[in-house]
């Protein structure tokens, strides 16, 4: 397994053992072949994200230094100076007992077609909060950013219910994503932060244009 939980031990009871989320998981690949349906990796022939039923909540990977506090309030990523291969990611925030969280704070930051951060505050290129929708749906409009020394290409992301923890994770692009040049699957194996639990779920590359599925799963 790749988790790399903090806090296992805050586990619910009726998922607290490794065989019965193995179990489910196992059970779960048979019915993964759909794009974006939301199995975990593990398994898996296709590059899948994690489900609420498998017991699982998404979990953290490290914040890395290019946070930037006040982002600006948006769901469109791709502003001046932002250009690329297009990445529209959808998807859903869920507790652990698979309930849609509306007004769920989800905070983005990633780097550009370059590979660069814009670590200014003048117009946080790259970077946007949102909140989730009352059916827990959210939208960002964005590019795939490049990878950059060290790091296999990954969008950051805070999540937060209201008053509840921060969730700060990163998204994660299949092996075969065609972006830049890049060799993901590669640049993904060479990674010390990758994990598979944080894969976004791609369809095809149409007219320079991938959408993306990724849901989230949070203890709320
Ligand atoms: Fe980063």
């Amino acid at each position: 397994m790749t988790e790399k939980h903090e806090d296992g031990t805050t586990r619910r009871s009726f998922m607290a053992t490794g065989a019965t989320a193995v179990a489910v998981t196992a059970a779960g690949v048979g019915i993964a072949g759909v794009a974006g349906s939301g199995q975990r990796a593990q398994g898996a022939t296709l590059p899948l994200t994690p489900q609420c039923t498998d017991g699982d909540d998404t979990p953290p990977v490290i914040e890395g230094p290019y946070f930037r506090r006040n982002s600006p309030k948006r769901t469109n990523l791709r502003t001046t100076g932002v250009s690329g291969v297009l990445l529209s990611l959808t998807g859903f925030v869920y507790n652990i007992r698979c309930q849609p969280l509306g007004n769920v704070l989800l905070d983005f930051w990633q780097a550009d077609q370059r590979g660069q951060y814009d670590n200014s505050t003048a117009q946080y290129r790259g970077r946007g909060h949102q909140f989730t929708n009352a059916d827990g749906s959210y939208t960002l409009e964005t590019i795939v950013p490049k990878d950059y020394p060290g790091r296999t290409p990954h969008i950051h992301v805070k999540v937060q219910a209201p008053n509840g923890p921060i969730l700060t994770t990163q998204l994660y692009f299949p092996g075969d994503t065609k972006a830049y040049g890049m060799n993901v699957a590669q640049l993904n194996a060479r990674d010390a932060y990758y994990i598979t639990d944080t894969l976004i779920a791609l369809g095809p590359l149409t007219s320079n244009r991938y959408a993306g599925k990724f849901d989230f799963v949070i203890k709320r």
